[in-house]
């Protein structure tokens, strides 16, 4: 009997379902549920981002495609806030603007990575960078973080596990899931190892906007020595509330960017061309909403920390520096298989989380609490989790 379906590649049918889009099925079973387990901003888009893509609609611009690579407005204004946010020297010729990070991510690994390739991911790591170098038939290589350091890079693990098959590295900084900001002096020594090595490194910036306690966002490619060796990829999803809108933007240097065009154009030819008025008004418009997004988290950041104290029989944490995730270590023997640990923790207390094992092996043991919600939602979950644990 052959495994499985025969219709489906054995690219698919090695993944594994979803453990988030698990969770999330499991919790529609459930009334009144405390929703900790998406890493998706409640808030809405501002309006004055709205406005941007109703103006658009309203003028007959958003019916078509548009260049491949994305508007070259918006391509003008990205450029710009690259040397501003990131000190990265960018012309318009190396940004693709994407279908979210996600597109831009995907499009790059499909670029990038042969079958039998293989790629570094210090993890735990965002399950979809596992799925995307499994997609492209290459060989996800977890290199651990070091967790009671707070989840930082193992810069020597990260050397002794390139082969000749090592083609690059992907990680995301600030991380999903543990909330992790690499520091500059650790991209620095990355970008050693990359260079020494021949080993491109294709970043994950999603949450750059949202550090705290001082942690610093760096982009590995603001180092001028990287040029050739880095694709970043950039979204407004988190930045600016906009995740159903799907649109973000990669950067790489001119010579490869025609190759990732390449794998681009079948996944989606353009970017929804709507979203991209929008994200031309988040970039023109005033910045602020960033800035009570970035206040906000930090305030749901200390309550979750706070609440978890008072909970340190059950979990020990890391504070996360950045992003709005945090990743908690389950200390009694129940957390030994963190599935079945968030799922009788959904089915008992009503509290919906995701397991650490949807980040990679190094992720089990552990599970992920998203604190982009409201203190109220903060709060029962944490009120039902006491009462649970007692
Ligand atoms: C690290 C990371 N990258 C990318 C994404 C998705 O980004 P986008 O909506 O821009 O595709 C997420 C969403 O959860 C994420 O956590």
């Amino acid at each position: 009997m052959m495994k499985g379906d025969w219709r489906a590649s054995n690219r698919v049918k090695q993944i594994s379902k979803s453990a988030i889009h698990e969770m999330t099925r499991l919790s529609k079973e459930i009334e009144d549920v405390a929703f900790l387990s998406w890493a998706k901003p409640t808030s809405d888009t501002p309006e004055h981002i709205k406005e941007g893509a109703i103006a658009a609609i309203r003028d007959g611009l958003a019916g078509g495609y548009s260049e491949t690579s994305g508007l070259s407005k918006l391509r003008e204004e990205i450029v710009k806030k690259l040397k501003r946010d990131n000190n990265i020297d960018a012309d318009v010729s190396q940004v693709i603007v994407t279908v979210g990070a996600i597109e831009g991510l995907s499009a790059t690994v499909m670029a990038m990575i042969d079958p039998g390739d293989e790629v570094i991911l210090p993890s735990p790591t965002y399950s979809t960078h596992i799925r995307q170098v499994v997609i492209a038939s290459g060989k996800p290589v977890f290199v651990p973080t070091i967790e009671e350091e707070g989840f930082v890079l193992d810069i020597e693990g990260i050397k002794n596990a390139i082969t000749p098959k090592t083609k690059a590295i992907i990680y995301c900084s600030p991380s999903n899931p543990t909330g992790t900001v690499f520091s500059e002096e650790e991209l620095r020594q990355l970008a050693k190892v990359s260079i020494d090595n021949n080993l491109m490194v294709i970043t994950d910036e999603a949450y750059e906007y949202f550090t705290y306690d001082g942690h610093k966002h760096f982009s590995i490619a603001s180092i001028p020595e990287m040029k050739k060796s880095v694709v970043s990829c950039f979204t407004f999803t988190k930045t600016y509330a906009m995740t159903g809108w799907r649109v973000g933007y990669l950067h790489a240097d001119e010579e490869l960017i025609p190759q990732i065009g390449k794998a681009h154009i079948p996944l989606a030819i353009c970017a929804p061309v709507v979203s991209q008025y929008a994200a031309l008004a988040a970039l023109q418009g005033s910045q602020d909403c960033v800035v009570k997004f970035g206040e906000h988290y930090l305030a749901t950041r200390n309550l979750m920390c706070e609440r978890l104290d008072t909970l340190n029989s059950v979990f020990e944490y890391q504070k996360p520096g950045g992003s709005y995730l945090m990743f908690p270590k389950i200390i009694t023997e129940e957390g030994k298989d963190s599935a079945t640990f968030c799922k009788k923790l959904l089915r008992e207390a009503k509290v919906s989380t995701t397991p650490g094992i949807a980040f990679g092996p190094t992720g089990e043991r552990h599970l992920r609490l998203s604190f982009c919600v409201p203190d109220d939602m903060i709060n029962k979950a944490f009120d039902r989790m006491e009462a649970y644990f007692k």
